[in-house]
């Protein structure tokens, strides 16, 4: 081999070297280009709603609704779940209070009114009646939807099993109709 033919291949080289440069520059430019186009993030703007309650909210509430899900919901699955809650709560009417107050009924009762239990201060601030609604929410992460509340328990993530403890609960003495929307 000559330094002739050495040069050549040395030349073919770096053309070579420079025709990939040059596909990838102008290919990050086509690039660039679209990324700044705000249109192609549709998916943003659907979520710019929900922004204030955070990811893991948001993710949620593009979900079936709470409606939606006590239609479906079992209250059967409903009473497995609330062997959650049996170490600090019974169900029946006129049951004791325990760790928490009896829940019978607490499906439109107001909040923090069992018989003889001594509720926390946050508890007892938060007014209003138990509904469908702000009871998924609490149990849902309590020390969130109630920050000072006595009840240490993590919470329920799965709306399914929100709906489904719902259920239940509503048939222990307190026999709401279901929300509609
Ligand atoms: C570790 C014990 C514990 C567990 C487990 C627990 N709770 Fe509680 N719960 C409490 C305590 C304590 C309170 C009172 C909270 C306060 O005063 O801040 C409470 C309060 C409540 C209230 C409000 C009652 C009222 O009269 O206003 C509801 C509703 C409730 N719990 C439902 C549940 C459900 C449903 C579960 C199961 C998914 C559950 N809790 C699991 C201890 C517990």
């Amino acid at each position: 081999m000559n330094s002739f033919e050495l040069n050549k291949i040395a030349g073919a080289l770096l053309a070579s070297v420079l025709v990939i440069i040059g596909v990838r520059e102008l290919s990050s430019v086509f690039y660039a280009t679209e990324a700044a186009n705000p249109a192609s993030y549709p998916v943003e703007v659907a979520e710019e709603g929900t922004e204030t309650d955070g990811g893991e909210a948001a993710e949620e509430e593009a979900g079936p609704s709470l409606a939606v899900l006590l239609a479906s919901a079992d209250a059967s699955k409903g009473e497995k779940v609330a062997k959650k809650c049996a170490a600090c709560h019974t169900f029946d009417e006129g049951g004791a209070n325990k760790v928490g107050p009896n829940l019978y009924g607490i499906l439109g009762r107001a909040v923090a009114s069992g018989n003889g239990f001594n509720y926390s201060q946050a508890m007892s601030d938060m007014g209003g009646t138990w509904t469908f609604e702000n009871l998924a929410h609490f149990l849902e992460k309590p020390s969130a939807a109630v920050p000072g509340t006595a009840m240490s328990f993590a919470g329920l993530r799965k709306p399914t099993d929100q709906a489904n403890i719902l259920a239940y609960l509503n048939e222990q003495g307190s026999n709401l109709a279901l929300p509609t929307e």
